[in-house]
């Protein structure tokens, strides 16, 4: 079997992570051996500017171009250490935020160059698409409160206002509209285990090999 590439988006606290776990616990269960990895933070590079990217500084502000370009920095460090070698191998990865993210987030949350970012995606990806997107579409304030309820509290991005989680959104909902067979939306606001079914009845549908 060849190696799958499927990655998990959303809005803040929209329940990717555990999710994630479910769905890898169900592929291992079908005798698949699974990856979980994310972005930014899936290589020891990228763990360092995750955390130079999440930790808020009032005194120093990050530029929105270098945010912009350390999520892509990140990203061609993922595809070339975790992403390609693993696909190549065989494997079933599942990635928590890919492409997406930063077209949501930078594009349409930062409002930045959408040619740009396209440029710096293909770069960073060598063209490398997912094989399946499930976006996890939670309403933004059940999300961030979600967040607020976590021990850690909010991070640079988590901090920021209402109105920009909800040009993500819409982002991701623009996204979804436009790749309808690659980009599949699930209701995030359901419980755990219907959120889980859902994923597994997409999956099931879209993967030949699961079918
Ligand atoms: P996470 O906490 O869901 O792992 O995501 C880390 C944060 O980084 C989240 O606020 C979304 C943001 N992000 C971007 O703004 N652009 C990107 O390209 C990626 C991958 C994440």
């Amino acid at each position: 079997m060849g190696g799958r590439l499927i990655v998990f988006e959303g809005v803040e606290g929209c329940g990717k992570t555990s999710q994630m776990q479910l769905c890898a616990e169900w592929l291992e269960s079908l005798g698949i051996s699974v990856i979980i990895t994310r972005e930014p933070g899936g290589t020891e590079l990228g763990v360092h500017l995750r955390r130079l990217l999440l930790e808020k500084k009032d005194d120093q502000p990050v530029a929105e171009v270098t945010e912009l370009l350390l999520y892509a920095a990140d990203r061609a460090q993922h595809v070339a250490q975790e992403l390609q070698p693993n696909l190549a191998a065989g494997k079933y990865i599942l990635c928590d935020r890919y492409i997406d993210s930063t077209i949501a987030y930078q594009g349409y949350g930062r409002g930045l160059d959408m040619n740009l970012i396209h440029q710096l995606n293909q770069i960073a990806t060598g063209g490398l698409k997912s094989d399946l997107t499930i976006w996890l579409d939670v309403d933004v304030e059940l999300g961030l409160a979600r967040k607020r309820g976590d021990a850690l509290g909010l991070d640079r991005i988590e901090q920021e206002t209402i109105a920009f989680h909800r040009r993500v959104q819409q982002g991701y909902a623009d996204l979804a509209a436009s790749s309808p067979s690659q980009i599949f939306r699930v209701d995030g606001s359901l419980s755990k285990e219907i959120v889980h079914k859902t994923i597994q009845e997409v999956l099931h549908l879209h993967l030949k090999e699961l079918k």
